[in-house]
């Protein structure tokens, strides 16, 4: 038996089977008000009961975090019935079901939000072609932000599921509070690197004070992060390691890294002695379990990421073969399915966004022609 087999119990009690989590993947198959589909709990049923956990697409705390069509809602409680069926699909053969939570801030535009403007922490536009200028939350407007991720926490709790992830990384809304790029505050949320964790602070705060206090128990709370930006300034490494030491403290479950290849080293130069997810395993020294993720396709691959992690999140491989875990278990990964076509995406239920969205984070190796 590998490590990649053994259990893992979280700090509020929740254990899971095996170190093997589907990694969060926008699926672009909800309604176009954010209701979950059939077609989306078929798509997550054939890819759970083998990993440990299935942590789901991104799923909007607020009506005006929507960053693409088809994406979850979980910003009413209208949501809870179809969320609980999302959550019944992934639990299979004792696979938990972990709901992302998600707004998009300034990198959604006023053609999904029906003509409204993005909001983000500051007035300034992402840098990328298209880009529109958000509007700055009030201070107000900033605190209803907290609180609509507490309420879409108790509502995953309504909706059965085992625990949710706080999306603070890929540039959305949480990573742009933590930005010096997006983040030009003048109030309690901005100005130095302390001011702009303070967002993050609040808000781990509100939702772990709302679930201890919900009476629920072995329900989870993650942190995902990314480790740096490349616009200047922008998030470096460093601001990384100072966001880690203070989230290891805190009463999180795990910890989740969002990087797309788990060898990638640094853009700074002070730190090139090593991986980033080295860097970032070794600043948490076992305060919090830490996930990492990044183009493993391999057995081999995935136990090798576990020296520096304590569990591996897979996506896009358990797109291509949503059995990879059990041939990996089964001594038989060399079975495992290592390319896709157009032509298995029915079999591998995969929809129209999901595809556009997969073609655009797949590198050619991985498509067959
Ligand atoms: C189709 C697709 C959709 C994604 N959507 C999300 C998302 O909703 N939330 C998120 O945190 N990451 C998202 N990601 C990033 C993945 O969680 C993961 O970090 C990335 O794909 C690298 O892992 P992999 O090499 O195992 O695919 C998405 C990736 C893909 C391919």
């Amino acid at each position: 038996m590998t490590k990649l087999s053994q259990p893992l119990t979280f700090k509020r009690g929740l254990t899971i089977k095996n170190r093997v989590v589907m990694a969060p993947m926008t699926t672009c198959m909800s309604f176009f008000d954010g209701v979950v589909t059939k077609d989306e709990r078929d798509y997550y049923a054939l890819r759970s009961g083998e990993v440990g956990a299935v942590i789901t697409a991104a799923a909007n705390v607020q009506e005006n975090g929507k960053t693409w069509e088809g994406q979850l809602g979980v910003y009413d409680d209208r949501f809870i019935p179809g969320l609980s069926q999302l959550a019944g699909a992934i639990k299979r053969n004792d696979t938990k079901a972990i709901l992302q939570l998600f707004h998009g801030g300034r990198m959604t535009n006023s053609s999904v939000l029906r003509g409204e403007q993005p909001v983000s922490a500051s007035a300034i536009p992402a840098e990328r072609p298209g880009a529109e200028t958000p509007r700055a939350l009030t201070t107000e407007e900033v605190k209803t932000l907290i609180d609509s991720y507490k309420q879409a926490a108790l509502r995953a709790i309504k909706a059965g599921f085992d625990g949710v992830e706080i999306h603070g990384a890929n540039t959305y809304i949480i990573q742009q509070f933590f930005s010096p790029h997006s983040n030009k505050r003048n109030d309690e949320w901005g100005g130095g690197l302390e001011k702009r964790f303070k967002f993050i602070n609040d808000l781990v705060d509100a939702v772990t004070e709302a679930v201890d206090n919900s009476g629920v128990s072995n329900f989870i709370i993650g942190y995902r992060f990314s480790p740096e930006e490349f616009e200047t300034p922008g998030i470096r490494l460093a601001d990384t390691l100072f966001l880690i030491d203070q989230l290891a403290d805190k009463p999180l479950d795990y910890l989740h890294i969002s990087i797309n290849d788990y060898k990638r080293m640094s853009i700074s130069s002070e730190y090139q002695d090593k991986t980033i997810i080295q860097y970032i395993f070794d600043q948490i020294k076992g305060r919090v379990p830490f996930i990492g993720v990044g183009d493993i396709r391999t057995k081999q691959q995935a136990e090798e990421l576990l020296n520096s992690a304590d569990l591996v999140a897979l996506g896009r491989a358990l797109l291509i073969d949503p059995h990879w875990t059990q041939k990996v278990f089964d001594g038989r990964d060399d079975l495992i399915r290592t390319e896709i076509s157009e032509y298995d995406r029915e079999e591998l239920l995969i929809g129209n966004g999901t595809w556009a969205f997969m073609k655009n984070l797949m590198p050619d190796r991985l498509i067959k022609k």
